[in-house]
């Protein structure tokens, strides 16, 4: 039995005394404040101690977020567990729920790592068995975004500015796109051919617009490809000079064709209140007719003080977009901050609701707000808390792999991994890692062959690679 360190704080707490420590924990990161006040009894790792683990996913007081909060808040007095309502304010609460959940997942990941490490090469999973299959491995670079020309090529973004053809794990670069502006997490961005291509050849592009240099938002431009080159380009997005920003995060951005119309969506540049606000195109997704024009029943054509582009609002930085083939409806996955990455059922008009409602902190572990919601706005279908760092998702649609049809695919940056998400309606019923530590996640597409592609990113040394999922029954 471990012997419990019992530090002057905690004897005057459960002496019922309070100390007026609320002002010392105001401001202090979520890591800092547990250290302070929970590590002595519930271990330095969550792992337990006197108090019990908080990492084993056993909740005698009940698992909700509520639950938690309700126990650090009231505190167990009969058990020992002293009350933190007065030294801890209600955004200070939430950040520790998000900090135990957090702490919660890493010891969780253990038991996925060793599940999904391929033996012989095979990953064996819920549902299917599969091979990763190299079909581009490149020194140097990190791909973006690719989609399928008809003649069996793929076509692929790198940030740093390049458009590549990739034909039989050689790459050709397609010159005379728009110059971008490669710093942090802008570049070259979201590539995808018209569903029309093979009549009119129209290949779309977005990036971080560089025509004033120092300063940037996102762009999207149109073109086609003739003798290996970029030609006939038109803008269809741009924003002036005076709306663009010298931060180098959140652009967003991937594109959905329907019915004529492009969607795609933008992040907020680090300016987190200019997504509530609709004079303003930050953390927005836009609705245009695929040359660009404004379409006359977009939700807020008709107020003056409204970017009419706009679709929806309240959004932090999309990073994926994709239609549900079953429904027709718009899904989005957005990057939160630390913890309150969402997967969003995209609706006209509607307000997503950053930053005024999130299940995230700010990355230094101090609190945004404790509001997870609020009439008006928008609730998520599911949120990853911890960040997995969400990036491109896909509604599966091929044939190899039958009992994945119809679920979505979502890549991850940060956690490195492939998630698969099982739906029914708008509820996520099953979640499944099905890669893991294999590299960044960029981005994540059902080929015209079932297969499915992901771009893998390494870091140090940088590689960048795309691969597919075969079957390997
Ligand atoms: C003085 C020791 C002590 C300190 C300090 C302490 N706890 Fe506890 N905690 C306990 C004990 C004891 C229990 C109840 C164990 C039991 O059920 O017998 C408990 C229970 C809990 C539970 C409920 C677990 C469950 O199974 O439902 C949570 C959540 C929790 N503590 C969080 C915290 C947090 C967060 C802090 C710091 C802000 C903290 N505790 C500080 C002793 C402590």
């Amino acid at each position: 039995m471990r012997l419990m360190r019992l530090p002057d704080f905690s004897r005057l707490f459960l002496s019922g005394l309070t100390l007026g420590l609320a002002a010392s924990a105001a401001g202090q990161s979520i890591d800092r404040v547990y250290q302070q006040y929970c590590a002595t009894c519930h271990g330095d790792d969550l792992q337990g101690g006197m108090g019990t683990s908080l990492v084993d996913d056993e909740w005698a007081y009940g698992g909700t977020d509520a639950d938690i909060a309700r126990v650090i808040r009231e505190g167990l007095p009969l058990k020992g567990m002293p009350a933190f309502g007065e030294q801890l304010d209600d955004e200070q609460v939430r950040a520790m729920v998000i900090y135990i959940r957090e702490q919660q997942e890493q010891a969780r990941l253990e038991g996925v790592r060793e599940r999904v490490k391929p033996t012989d090469g095979v990953v064996t999973t819920e549902a299917h068995k599969f091979k990763l299959e190299p079909v581009v491995e490149a020194d140097d670079k990190t791909f973006w975004s690719l989609d399928f020309m008809p003649d069996g090529a793929i076509i692929a973004t790198e940030q740093a500015g390049h458009l590549w053809l990739i034909r039989e794990g050689k790459l050709t670069e397609i010159k005379g796109i728009p110059e971008v502006r490669y710093r942090g997490q802008g570049g070259l961005l979201e590539v995808a051919l018209h569903p029309d291509y093979e009549k009119n050849g129209w290949i779309y592009l977005s990036y971080s617009d560089d025509r004033f240099r120092g300063v940037s938002f996102t762009a999207v431009v149109r073109g086609r490809i003739e003798d290996g080159r970029w030609t006939d380009q038109e803008t269809i997005f741009q924003v002036p000079r005076k709306q663009m920003f010298a931060t180098a995060h959140h652009f967003g951005s991937r594109f959905v064709f329907k019915d004529g119309y492009l969607f795609f969506g933008v992040g907020e540049r680090g300016h987190g209140e200019l997504a509530q606000d609709l004079s303003r195109p930050n953390g927005k997704i836009f609705r245009l007719w695929d040359d660009g024009r404004v379409p006359d029943d977009n939700p807020f054509v008709d107020r003056e003080d409204a970017i009419p582009a706009i679709w929806s609002y309240g959004h932090r930085n999309p990073q994926g977009l994709d239609l549900n083939p079953a429904t027709g409806e718009l899904w989005e996955s957005e990057h939160g901050p630390r913890g309150g990455d969402e997967l969003n059922l995209i609706e006209p008009g509607k307000n997503y609701g950053w930053p005024v409602i999130t299940y995230g902190m700010n990355y230094n572990g101090t609190p945004i707000t404790d509001q997870t919601a609020k009439p008006g706005m928008e609730q998520p279908i599911t949120h990853w808390t911890p960040s997995i760092a969400v990036c491109g998702i896909d509604f599966y649609e091929g044939d190899p792999f039958p009992r994945w049809k119809g679920n979505l695919f979502v890549g991850g940056l940060v956690s490195e991994e492939l998630q698969r998400v099982v739906i029914d309606g708008h509820e996520v019923v099953e979640r499944e890692i099905i890669l893991k530590d294999q590299g960044r996640v960029r981005d994540v597409a059902s080929g015209p062959d079932g297969y499915l592609y992901v771009i893998l990113n390494h870091k140090s040394p940088a590689v960048g690679s795309i691969y597919r999922l075969v079957p390997a029954e």
